[in-house]
């Protein structure tokens, strides 16, 4: 086994600044969306601690059926996963977005009980959730080999391809594609691809179209967990941009189109009225009943899917479905 840096310790490639940095860039982007006729304002900065708290909640949800299928596709089928994953040896089992790694430690525990040699490599751009994790598998899994890293998808990307250069098996679940725009997706497992070797492997998680009905509960539940997630936004921009929305003037709003399969959440302006930010120094009007797009979440078919990997330069090796096939775990092999 060669492996090029030391096992079981925090790579931090996160942007070392006083937050300064990032706070203009947040002022920017939302001074942009805000400008922009429709405006729109994007669900990468719905993750702050509330913001992933609540995320946490809507997991939960009895409506919010996507963890708990992903979930269960992993239980039924991570047998016949962690076998073709290790397959070819040893691999770096590359976790995008980790988090609490709550589906991937069902792959873990089965890789370690059919005794595969592997290094887990969870990737995710907080620090903390990646502290917590070290933690959470040096006390369940004293014997894995960890290489967590802190960073963006694709700088985390670019890290590993550099420096473990041995096989790897690439996860991107929870349907986390689902969030980008459906060229943008592409073009991001287009880069995947671009930092893996032929050989290797691909498994993307997409939420398959369905029932209208089932995918809009999904999003629109009725405890209000999805839209106190929606409005988090706007407390967000008030707290870090010193804005002042009137959270009670706004509304969730969340709507499903069938044809192009994509799941669109909304904050509608209740009234006619003016929104400040001290950090642009501007004044934002809204008309009554104007709204501003927050989140898309694409669903996908199976061929839509199966195409999608291709076209990113991946040969379609096979599909794992939950058993009412609502969710699949798609796997690819780079070519
Ligand atoms: C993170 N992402 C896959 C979730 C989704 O289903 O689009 C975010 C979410 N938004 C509202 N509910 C959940």
């Amino acid at each position: 086994m060669l492996l090029q840096t030391t096992p079981n310790t925090l790579i931090d490639l996160s942007r070392k600044t006083d937050g300064s940095q990032d706070r203009a860039a947040f002022a920017n982007d939302v001074a942009d969306g805000l400008s922009q006729n429709p405006k729109q304002l994007s669900s990468r900065y719905f993750y702050d601690a509330t913001g992933s708290r609540l995320f946490q909640q809507i997991m939960a949800l009895p409506e919010y059926y996507l963890t708990r299928a992903e979930y269960s596709l992993m239980q039924q089928h991570r047998s016949d996963m962690v076998s073709t994953f290790a397959a070819g040896g040893f691999f770096h089992l590359v976790d995008l977005g980790a988090g609490d790694a709550m589906k991937t430690k069902l792959l873990l525990s089965e890789l370690v009980k059919q005794e595969k040699p592997f290094n887990y490599v969870p990737v995710d751009i907080s620090g903390s959730a990646m502290q917590e994790l070290s933690k959470d598998l040096r006390q369940t899994h004293p014997d894995l080999l960890i290489q967590t890293v802190v960073a963006e998808y694709i700088t985390g990307l670019q890290w590993l391809q550099q420096h473990l250069p041995e096989r790897k098996v690439v996860l991107f679940l929870g349907s986390n594609i689902g969030n980008f725009e459906r060229d943008e997706g592409l073009e991001f497992i287009r880069q995947i691809r671009r930092h893996l070797k032929p050989g290797d492997l691909f498994l993307l998680g997409v939420d398959l179209a369905k029932d209208p009905a089932t995918i809009l509960a999904a999003y629109n539940d009725a405890s209000g967990v999805t839209a106190a997630f929606n409005l988090n936004l706007l407390e967000r921009i008030n707290r870090e941009l010193g804005g002042n929305f009137d959270l009670d003037a706004f509304k969730h709003f969340a709507l499903y189109d069938p044809q192009l399969g994509v799941m669109k959440s909304f904050l509608v302006s209740q009234r006619e009225q003016e929104v400040y930010l001290e950090a642009t120094q501007k004044r934002y009007t809204f008309a009554a009943w104007e709204a501003i797009h927050t989140e898309s979440s694409h669903k996908y078919t199976l061929q839509q899917a199966t195409e999608m990997g291709r076209s990113a330069g991946f040969e379609f090796v096979t599909s794992y479905l939950d058993e009412e096939g609502g969710f699949a775990d798609m796997l690819f092999k780079a070519i």
